[in-house]
């Protein structure tokens, strides 16, 4: 009877992991299909409770967002985040429109209603498993704060491509 046990047990082992085998076996690593409806409705309310969790430890106060700022912001996406972002921050470029997820559109309703410690937690400390960098070895937190100021600003600014 419990040499009996012990065959299904393996058996059912045996066929679980020749389940496992067989779905990462299907598994597309390619980058060019836009994440599925089903992966993206579990996988952002995910990130966004882990970065609301994250951006509840300690953040530098932020210093007052300026004119001066926000263009000291724009100067800066240029040369960090307008490669996948698009100068605009709204037109994701060929690259940021190839990596999976896509880079994302920074004046849309979903970024913007991160708030200003997720936002700055996100720049400095990027999305794992995505394309977006963290930057807080390069950037100052000053230089991360000017940034928040300018994708703030960018549902108020003139559309531009
Ligand atoms: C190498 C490409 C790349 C660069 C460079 C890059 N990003 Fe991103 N960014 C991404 C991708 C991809 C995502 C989408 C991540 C996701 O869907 O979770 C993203 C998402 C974001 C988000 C939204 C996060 C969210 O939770 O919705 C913000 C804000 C952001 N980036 C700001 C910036 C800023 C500011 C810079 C420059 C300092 C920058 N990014 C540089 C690829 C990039």
């Amino acid at each position: 009877m419990r040499k009996k046990t012990v065959w299904v047990a393996a058996i059912l082992v045996a066929l679980f992991v020749a389940a496992g085998f067989f779905v990462i076996s299907q598994a597309n690593i390619s980058a060019l299909p836009k994440p599925g409806g089903l992966e993206t409705s579990i996988a952002a309310p995910l990130r966004n409770w882990l970065i609301r969790r994250a951006a509840g430890g300690p953040i530098p106060p932020a210093p007052p967002a300026t004119p001066e700022a926000v263009s000291q912001g724009a100067n800066m996406f240029g040369m960090a985040c307008a490669t996948c972002h698009g100068q605009s921050g709204r037109h994701p470029t060929a690259i940021g429109s190839g990596l999976y997820p896509r880079a994302a559109d920074l004046a849309s309703p979903g970024v913007q209603e991160l708030s200003d410690r997720e936002l700055f937690w996100v720049i400095k400390n990027g999305i794992r498993m995505t394309g977006m960098p963290g930057f807080g070895h390069t950037l100052t937190n000053n230089e991360i704060w000017q940034l928040v100021d300018f994708v703030r600003s960018l549902p108020h600014q003139p559309r531009i491509p």
